[in-house]
């Protein structure tokens, strides 16, 4: 068997980030892109965390066909009886049911012995059972778990129905000639394991993450957990792109094959940071912003005259178009539309009708529309959350003389219009103190950063920013050619998101 299965747990661990909260109109829409992505399993949630994310788990489960939906559970009753619940409707549901395994976990914070956890352990896969046949168990911590301990649990699991094994380097310890010999190891050892798909799960302390799913792979595994962008707990996961596009790139060592399809690749990354506010650094593999540019001239001359001189991958493989200018001024809304349809986006007349205004308002400014242009217009019209409070307008005046002052102007929740002013130490924090006035909502801004979506000084600006709010935090994103009114939009996308997460 040389398919592996993709794993996708964005909608999970990847929300396990600090900061990375989505809503759960947000979590169905990265949903439906992994499917088209061809992800073959999709980890929506854990639905005994909290009611917000059973909804998003049933929600996911009732639309999405294409790929099979999974809840998380610890082992105990009432959390496998409630994953059931999220994903009874799903076209093909799985629970994956977890548990520590090493001493440290075991001692410290199960405070159990070996056979407790065992007979938890089987016990709990056996519940999964009764409601369906798709059973995953992990027994977490598993890389520092002794080997002859583990082999017996997996036995255990399998024998009581789980027909997928996953193995987490939950600390992001291992390396990959030890995760591989430990695969190895489980494929001698645990003489049940045929019945089962063994599966890893690995995280990126010692940015091992994705060498290591490889090795596992070559030793036998045919399940990779991976998020998009590797986004995930602490270092995050391994990421989903980059084990794709090595299957696919070295198919010559590695004869192996995904469903994904990787011209998605690109469009799934930038709806996952997008929603999540987590920034893909440039120089990320494969879908960070420098990963096919080529800087120096010898490097240039060389693609000039054979792409593969310099790029082992072409970038249409994960749907970059390769195209830098595109529209101006002057363009109508057909060729408006059908640049976008080239870039994978098949919008609505209505969505047009929005994209197609803001692309008009910035032709205004901006002599040259790109591609990464029209990727930030479709995430600031197409992608914004539902909205309690609307801007409306906002205005500043400040510089080395005067103190900033800013007054904003907001639809609320009734629909109705409100005003207000106020000073602040420069003029972001002018107009983030004058929406306070209005919205009401007590948070502190951790962190700031703007970045502009391409060269030159009429480029669009792209604040991201978190807020937190009892002891929670929320990504807030907008853009404009102005980063003042970017950067309000920014805060008002953050405060709709506290304001819509706490509301489910
Ligand atoms: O990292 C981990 O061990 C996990 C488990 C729940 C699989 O995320
Ligand atoms: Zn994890």
């Amino acid at each position: 068997m040389d398919k592996v299965i993709i794993f996708d747990t964005t909608l999970r661990d990847g929300e396990q980030s600090a900061g990375a909260a989505l809503t759960i109109s947000e979590k169905l829409e990265i949903a439906r892109q992994l499917e088209k992505l061809g992800v073959d399993v999709i980890e929506a949630g854990f639905p005994i965390a909290s009611p917000g994310d059973l909804e998003a788990v049933r929600n996911i489960s009732k639309e999405i066909r294409g790929s099979s939906i999974c809840a998380l559970s610890h082992a105990q009753p009432q959390a496998v009886d409630t994953a059931w619940e999220g994903i009874k409707d799903a076209a093909e549901p799985r629970i994956h049911v977890f548990l520590s395994s090493s001493e440290i976990h075991m001692s410290h914070q199960l405070r159990k012995n070996r056979d407790q956890v065992l007979e938890q352990a089987r016990a709990m896969v056996a519940r999964a059972k009764k409601h369906l046949d798709n059973v995953e168990f992990s027994p977490m911590d598993a890389t520092r778990t002794d080997r002859k301990f583990l082999y017996q649990l997996l036995r255990a699991v399998i024998d009581a129905g789980a027909t997928t094994v996953n193995i987490p380097d939950t600390v992001g310890y291992t390396m990959p000639k030890e995760f591989g010999s430990l695969i190895q190891g489980i494929k001698r050892n645990v003489d049940n394991i045929e019945k089962a798909v063994i599966s890893v799960h690995c995280h990126n302390d010692l940015g091992l993450a994705v060498a290591n799913s490889l090795a596992a792979i070559d030793s036998g595994a045919r399940q990779i957990e991976c998020t998009v962008n590797g986004i995930g707990e602490r270092a995050g996961n391994a990421s989903m792109e980059e084990i794709v596009m090595a299957i696919k790139t070295r198919h010559d060592l590695m004869k192996y094959s995904t469903d994904i399809n990787t011209e998605r690749i690109y469009k799934t990354s930038r709806l996952v940071s997008d929603f999540t506010g987590m920034y893909v650094q440039p120089n990320k593999a494969i879908v960070g912003a420098n990963a096919f540019r080529h800087e120096s001239g010898i490097h240039q001359d060389g693609i000039i005259k054979e792409r593969t001189t310099y790029e082992i991958m072409d970038p249409e493989s994960i749907g970059l178009s390769g195209t830098t200018l595109s529209l101006g001024k002057l363009s109508g809304r057909h060729a408006f539309r059908k640049r976008l349809e080239s870039l994978g986006y098949a919008l609505s007349d209505d969505e047009i009708n929005r994209t197609f205004a803001a692309f008009k308002e910035l032709a205004d400014k901006k002599k040259e529309i790109t591609d990464r242009d029209l990727e930030a217009i479709i995430s600031e019209e197409l992608r914004t959350i539902s909205e309690i409070y609307h801007l409306e307008q906002v205005q500043v005046s400040c510089g080395d003389l005067t103190m900033p002052t800013a007054s904003v102007r907001l639809t609320g929740p009734d629909g109705k219009i409100l005003s207000d002013a106020a000073q602040g130490t420069g003029p972001v924090d002018a107009v983030y103190r004058a929406i306070n006035r209005l919205v009401k909502v007590p948070n502190e801004l951790i962190e700031f950063s703007v970045k502009s979506v391409t060269e030159g000084i009429d480029a669009i600006g792209e604040v991201t920013i978190r807020i937190e709010s009892e002891g929670k935090r929320y990504a807030g994103r907008g853009a404009h050619t102005d980063i003042i009114v970017a950067s309000a939009r920014a805060y008002m996308n953050a405060l709709n998101r506290l304001l819509v997460t706490k509301g489910e």
